[in-house]
């Protein structure tokens, strides 16, 4: 992923260190392998530090929040071109350092770009791509083109997606461009910025602009101008005041904003079901849905899981068939059989994952296909220019995790799910409004049950690396769900997947210790007492994760429990929560930052 970040103020300060600092920590769910900052005052050299590590360990190194000057950039690093070391953090110098500059994202021609320049004599000592697309756009620049030319000729040259800001030692402006990674230009009084995400610049003003694929913007202190790359001339963009209170963005009283998150799924359903209850925001999706030919979904991790319990709930609610897959499969699996008419799903938490624009680039080319976007960011790409957007409410989700949006992403689903039933003239059974507005006041229920069953598994569950979770019926994805949860902040290996596949072969694994976590309904009873008997016999340890249920209560050795809820669709929502608190106990007792993507310095040999 990684993180960039820029900024000129209106003269020298010893707060620019501190600024950029604050912003880093921000930014710092999106990579910490290494961090890097620039800085420069009027005409004088560029103060470039780096290293391998998070913002903490940097800071202490560098002393960044000491640093005094007019502007500077800096880098968070998600490590995919070069292994996390020195030579590799960001930013880079352009020979002579009078320039330097850091990106997110992948030039996925990299290989070939380097090997031309070196060719042309620049000395590339990284492996990092970054290095490349500072030297491409030095090449340019010492021709005497334009920063405006420049960009054009670089654009032409690279492949893949990225954001880049870069910093002269003769200007001072810089220059921001982007080309597929998010990118955001703050407005304040005395300053201007740019940064990857929202949440670092709300920090220090509400005003900004949501800058598009194939803006170079060009800034300083006071004054910008935006070019657009493809269409060679100048534009203007609407400033937006957000009212987002940062403030909010604290974890506070918990030590991670996993927990926090966690907490607040009983607000932020809540929210969703006053917002969708008090307004008429489900109303286009079910719309949409109800004319469509077909409908396709397709979504990435945790989304992925989200949408296909939603379909669950399509299909038994308002028996309509959805097409699922991963955002990446979507076109191999089904793009010869999408005819016009037909619906494309994009479900995303930050509506700007990769895998979906891909989709949504290519329904550009087949204008008869529909789409709409079910989103938390609502200023995002997938949001703004899908045909149609439901919002998931869910508020800001610093930790890199999913969890509140993944709850709001369900609860999305199953009231309009309801609703397009209803819509249809159809019955259903199993759920009533009653049903789905008690969701939030059984969420803090389930929090409240769990925590400590979920603390006193943790340490069983530690010494074994494998695990499996398996679900039945609507709980499959919730087993998924909860796998990868533990995956990301574990580190471990457990496999989600459909309880009665078990039996065909990874039954094989089990062995005296081996842990199989079941999330099942006391609806399927009668078949997943098989399964865990199975496990049971080979002496491997049975842990029931859903309502007090006779059969698996007596059975099971240890109990992950959710309130007796007497509901399938209120119990498929709920499960989820004492897997991801399970997730999290199990991360803290393994010294685990559940916040962040795992650092692979700590791992990795490094030089
Ligand atoms: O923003 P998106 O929902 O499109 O992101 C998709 C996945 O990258 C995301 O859900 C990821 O799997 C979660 N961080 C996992 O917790």
């Amino acid at each position: 992923m990684c993180g960039i970040f820029g900024i000129v103020l209106r003269e020298k300060s010893g707060q620019l260190g501190d600024m950029m600092v604050r912003a880093s920590r921000r930014l710092s769910y999106r990579g910490y392998d290494s961090v890097g900052m620039a800085v420069a005052t009027g005409d004088g050299p560029i103060d470039l530090r780096k290293d391998v590590g998070d913002v903490a360990k940097t800071n202490a190194q560098f002393g960044f929040d000491k640093l005094a000057g007019d502007r500077g950039i800096l880098q968070l690093r998600w490590s995919t071109f070069g292994v996390p070391n020195q030579l590799n953090a960001q930013p880079h110098f352009a020979p002579g350092e009078q320039m330097v500059g850091a990106h997110n994202g992948n030039i996925t021609n990299n290989p070939f770009l380097r090997e031309d320049l070196q060719a042309e004599g620049y000395k590339i000592v990284s492996d990092n791509d970054g290095e490349t697309l500072v030297c491409l756009a030095h090449k340019y620049l010492a021709q005497g083109m334009t920063p405006e030319e420049t960009y054009t000729a670089v654009i032409k040259d690279t492949e893949g997606d990225f954001a880049q800001v870069m910093m002269r030692r003769d200007s001072r402006e810089i220059y921001a461009v982007k080309m597929g990674s998010s990118l955001y230009l703050g407005l304040a009084d005395g300053f201007i910025c740019i940064s990857s995400d929202l949440p670092s610049i709300l920090e220090y003003t509400r005003n900004y602009i949501r800058l598009e694929n194939g803006d170079l913007v060009i800034f300083d202190d006071k004054d910008y101008r935006i070019f657009r790359l493809p269409e060679q001339r100048y534009i203007e963009r609407p400033v937006t005041v957000s009212d987002i209170d940062i403030e909010n963005a604290n974890k506070e009283p918990f030590d991670h904003f996993f927990m926090k998150e966690i907490h607040e799924q009983v607000e932020t359903t809540r929210t969703l079901l006053d917002l969708y209850d008090h307004s008429g925001k489900w109303e286009g999706f079910v719309d949409a849905l109800d004319a469509a030919g077909r409908v396709f979904m397709g979504g990435a991790g945790t989304s992925y899981h989200a949408l296909l319990l939603g379909s669950y709930y399509f299909n038994k609610l308002a028996g309509l068939p959805i097409h699922t897959a991963r955002g990446s499969q979507m076109l191999p699996l089904y793009e010869r059989s999408i005819r016009d008419g037909d619906l494309l799903v994009m479900v995303s938490q930050s509506g700007e994952t990769k895998d979906l624009m891909n989709v949504y680039n290519w329904s550009l080319t087949h204008p008869a296909v529909k789409t709409f976007s079910v989103v938390n960011n609502i200023g995002s790409t997938l949001a703004l220019h899908c045909g149609g957007m439901i919002p998931i409410a869910s508020y800001l989700e610093i930790s890199v995790p999913a969890t509140k949006t993944y709850t709001n992403q369900v609860l999305c689903f199953l009231y309009t799910a309801m609703k397009l039933a209803e819509k249809r003239g159809l019955k259903y059974e199993g759920i009533t409004w009653d049903d789905l507005h008690r969701v939030p006041e059984l969420v803090k229920e389930t929090i409240d049950l769990c925590a400590g069953p979920a603390k006193a598994l943790a340490p069983v569950l530690l010494p074994r690396f494998s695990m499996h979770i398996l679900g039945h019926d609507m709980t499959h994805p919730v087993a998924m769900e909860g796998a990868l949860k533990m995956k990301e902040v574990v580190y471990n290996h457990p496999e989600g997947m459909y309880s009665s596949e078990f039996k065909h072969g990874p039954l094989a694994v089990v062995d005296k210790g081996y842990p199989v976590l079941f999330v099942s309904l006391p609806e399927n009873e009668n078949l997943v007492l098989s399964h865990m008997n199975e496990v049971i016999c080979r002496e491997g340890i049975v842990v029931h994760v859903g309502q007090p249920s006779k059969g698996y209560d007596k059975i099971c050795n240890y109990k992950l429990p959710i309130p007796a809820v007497g509901n399938p669709y209120l119990n498929s929502i709920l499960s989820v929560i004492p897997l991801q608190m399970l997730a999290y106990e199990m991360a803290i007792m393994k010294g685990n930052n559940p916040d962040q993507p795992r650092n692979l310095s700590k791992t990795l040999t490094v030089d």
